[in-house]
């Protein structure tokens, strides 16, 4: 190798990631990357102190179910601990066909195909069906692996504001373009805890002739009977063509899934990169989510559970006056405003033994820096008290 007094020309992205602000910040806050020791439901162990939970996505609590538990080592012993390789080739099992028809039957689709990631499906749910000269109007606080499959399908994009009808109406009149038209939204706002208004948004869409995406990744398991999502909360048979969401959080595993029409469904796996060239979701993350899918038909106290505790919690953070940015689900932010504020209020709850996550912007729209909160099932009535004193306690820090 020769020796060269000239700077290489890999230098400036070492240097990028040395100098980088926000690892920089992170490191000196460390809010984030925390490695849990131990964990049980809603109990985990940091840093050798026992704390509770406020910020899982397990909201039916149903990640040590037993049943669920069972169901994940008997598929590690049947089947082993991965497919390495993807469907097209030699990653197909038998159980991703029973899982795929079993959440088919269960949304009231014609078909369903699950990945290894929610994040893979979601984006896999744009990408594979929008291309270049189509128009995609996305609701503008979308989950970034929708922002991420917007931008691979080369569509172009327009913007309407936050869970409002009347502004997508207004942009849709404004195009009024002959292309091929996507509205994209999410069934609950995993930030803010809203739930979609998607009566008027699809009744719109249609009026459009607009292809809909909804991302359910936070209503499926929350919303509707026995947690079949938000369509079914609103009753809606029609105007969603293709719902797309997460196997890790209500499902209690790993991986997530697309549903609609079989001609849709069919198209995505001839054309989907994220189907084609990942490997297959494992084993264990599928025989959980099959699991998982059966307690929430046959055990609906799980789903009781997590609305009770929800109501509690709500009211609880209600008296003490802070701002839930009017959630309606069982994701509740606390809205703090600034990150000044955000940081002191995260560290007393951390100082109390509750565990929650910090969310600032740019990640969350200025003005709303929140500390993202979310309820389990699991969450007992003594946790509960807990964590209200421990709220009344960062309040007072503010
Ligand atoms: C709305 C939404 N969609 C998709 C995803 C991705 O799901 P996963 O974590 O299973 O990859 C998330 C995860 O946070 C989400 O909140």
């Amino acid at each position: 190798m020769t020796f060269s007094i000239f700077p290489k020309a890999k230098s400036p992205i070492l240097a990028r990631c040395r100098d980088d602000y926000v690892t920089k910040m992170r490191h000196r806050y460390a809010p984030y990357y925390h490695a849990l020791e131990a964990q049980k439901g809603t109990n985990i162990k940091l840093d050798g102190r026992d704390m509770i939970m406020l910020s899982s996505n397990d909201y039916l609590g149903l990640s040590f179910h037993p049943k669920v538990i069972e169901a994940g080592r008997e598929a590690l012993l049947k089947w082993g601990t991965s497919t390495t390789g993807a469907r097209p080739s030699n990653g197909s099992r038998r159980y991703h066909l029973e899982l795929e028809e079993k959440l088919a039957v269960f949304l009231g689709r014609e078909a369903c195909h699950v990945h290894s990631a929610g994040y893979l499906s979601c984006m896999s749910a744009i990408a594979s069906f929008a291309q270049k000269g189509d128009v995609i109007l996305a609701d503008k606080n979308i989950h970034s692996c929708l922002w991420d499959g917007i931008r691979l399908s080369n569509a172009s994009v327009e913007r309407f504001s936050h869970n409002n009808p009347d502004d997508l109406r207004t942009v849709l009149t404004t195009l009024n373009t002959p292309a091929p038209k996507f509205v994209v939204v999410e069934g609950v706002y995993s930030m803010e805890g809203h739930i979609c208004r998607l009566p008027e948004i699809t009744e719109i869409a249609e009026a459009h002739d607009c292809f809909t995406i909804l991302d359910d990744a936070h209503g499926f398991g929350v919303l509707g009977r026995e947690g079949r999502g938000t369509i079914d909360h609103f009753g809606l048979n029609e105007g969603v063509d293709v719902v797309c969401g997460s196997l890790s959080k209500a499902l209690a595993s790993t991986g997530g899934f697309v549903a609609g029409s079989r001609d849709v469904i069919e198209y995505l796996r001839s054309h989907s990169k994220q189907t084609i060239f990942s490997a297959a979701l494992c084993p264990s993350q599928a025989a959980v989510a099959i699991a998982s899918l059966e307690v929430m038909q046959t055990e609906p106290e799980h789903h009781e559970r997590l609305w009770s505790n929800t109501r509690k919690y709500r009211a609880m953070l209600k008296h003490l006056g802070l701002d839930l940015w009017e959630s309606e689900t069982p994701a509740v932010p606390i809205v703090l405003g600034s990150k000044e504020r955000v940081y002191p209020f995260w560290k007393a709850l951390l100082d109390k033994g509750i565990f929650t996550v910090m969310s600032i912007a740019p990640a969350v729209p200025a003005g709303k820096d929140l500390i993202r909160t979310a309820i389990s099932a699991m969450h007992t009535d003594e946790q509960l008290e807990r964590i209200a004193e421990a709220m009344a306690y960062a309040v007072k820090k503010l």
